[in-house]
């Protein structure tokens, strides 16, 4: 039987936090054994924001290696670069033209990213969800495993497919690229700041004690934690809106400890901060451990890492081209000569 394909991305921007970790690359993990997996580090998406070229390539070679820290198996996954499948800036090209402009302009996270940036917005910032389309679309993805932020961006990728090419270049009835389904968990989809639960865990907030990255030291997590925004109540409690602090940091520790949310919420109903923040130290130190082991293990290996790299390129450019070829020809273009 076929496997049901997956494919998500991050990032090379920034470290990557537990918010990627627990909304995204954990869902990964899980995953790849039951399904195929393809993976990638999104360079191209890295340089829509301003960046240093001189970090650009270390930062896509840590993320790659963070995934395999993680627990991405190259056995079972392909991990790859996206810049090293030419297909994706092809078809970004192709959707571009299929796209009416009004469908980006709506996008909530460019609307929030565009007001950061003043006057300095890249074009690339506001086709940044079609690219995304184009990295799902060329592998045929059945599931886009992903955190609550990019559910608008995979709703645009499925209109995309639908309306702008199966339905206007499909005949009868012949799909040309796969509608993709997002894929969110109900726990860790949404993981908040540190310093203020109602807004989001991010790579690119100025203050790095808003989150907690996966790379951080055992000292370094306690004093994040140790400063968290809290509030005056004693006893933690999942409350859905009134204690936004409690609600995440409670829900933090539930995955991290692997209890659950029903148990921990019994355990920490009537604790004060101070114990409780000791707990979540305690789960988090822990449970970054084994990744921090695993990472400083392989990223001094180059010639490791280039060689997952590299045969991830090849088998996802193999994939891609495939798909890229059926666009190309169901949108017109004169084939290839020779
Ligand atoms: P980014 O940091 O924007 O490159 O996001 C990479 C992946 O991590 C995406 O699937 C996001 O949905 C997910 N993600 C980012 N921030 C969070 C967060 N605070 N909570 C849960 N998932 C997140
Ligand atoms: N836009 C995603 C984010 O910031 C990253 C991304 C790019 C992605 N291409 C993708 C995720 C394709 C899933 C599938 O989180």
């Amino acid at each position: 039987m076929n496997r049901l394909r997956i494919l998500s991305g991050v990032q090379p921007t920034g470290s990557l936090h537990i918010g990627n970790w627990l909304g995204a690359i954990r869902n990964w993990v899980n995953l790849q054994n039951t399904h195929e997996t393809y993976v990638c580090v999104v360079d191209l998406h890295a340089i829509t924001m301003s960046y240093d070229p001189i970090k650009l390539a270390e930062d896509t070679r840590n993320t790659a290696a963070l995934y395999l820290a993680c627990g991405i198996n190259p056995e079972h996954s392909t991990v790859f670069v996206q810049s090293h499948v030419r297909a994706h800036s092809e078809l970004c090209w192709l959707l571009n033209c299929l796209t009416p402009l009004n469908w980006l302009e709506r996008m909530i996270q460019f609307k929030e990213k565009s007001i950061k940036q003043g006057s300095n917005v890249s074009i690339g910032l506001l086709d940044y969800p079609i690219m995304m389309a184009a990295d799902i679309l060329l592998y045929d993805a059945d599931l886009v495993p992903v955190g609550e932020d990019q559910k608008q961006h995979l709703e645009l990728a499925r209109d995309i497919a639908q309306q702008r090419v199966n339905s206007r270049f499909g005949k009868d009835e012949n799909v040309i690229v796969k509608v993709p389904e997002p894929l969110i968990m109900s726990e860790g989809a949404r993981i908040m700041s540190l310093v203020d639960g109602r807004s989001k865990m991010s790579k690119s907030h100025p203050d790095d004690n808003s989150r907690i990255n996966l790379l951080d030291s055992p000292d370094l997590i306690k004093k994040k934690i140790k400063r968290a925004k809290t509030d005056s109540n004693i006893g933690l409690e999942f409350t859905n809106t009134d204690r936004p602090e409690a609600d995440n940091l409670l829900g933090i520790y539930a995955i991290l400890s692997g209890k659950g949310r029903e148990t921990v919420a019994i355990e920490c109903s009537e604790m004060g901060w101070g114990n409780f923040k000791q707990l979540l130290i305690d789960a988090t130190i822990e449970s970054l451990k084994p990744i921090q082991n695993h990472y400083n293990e392989i990223i001094n290996d180059r010639t490791y890492m280039d060689n997952i790299l590299k045969e991830g390129a090849q088998k996802a450019n193999s994939v891609a081209d495939t798909t890229l070829q059926r666009v190309r020809s169901a949108l017109g273009f004169l084939k290839t000569i020779g």
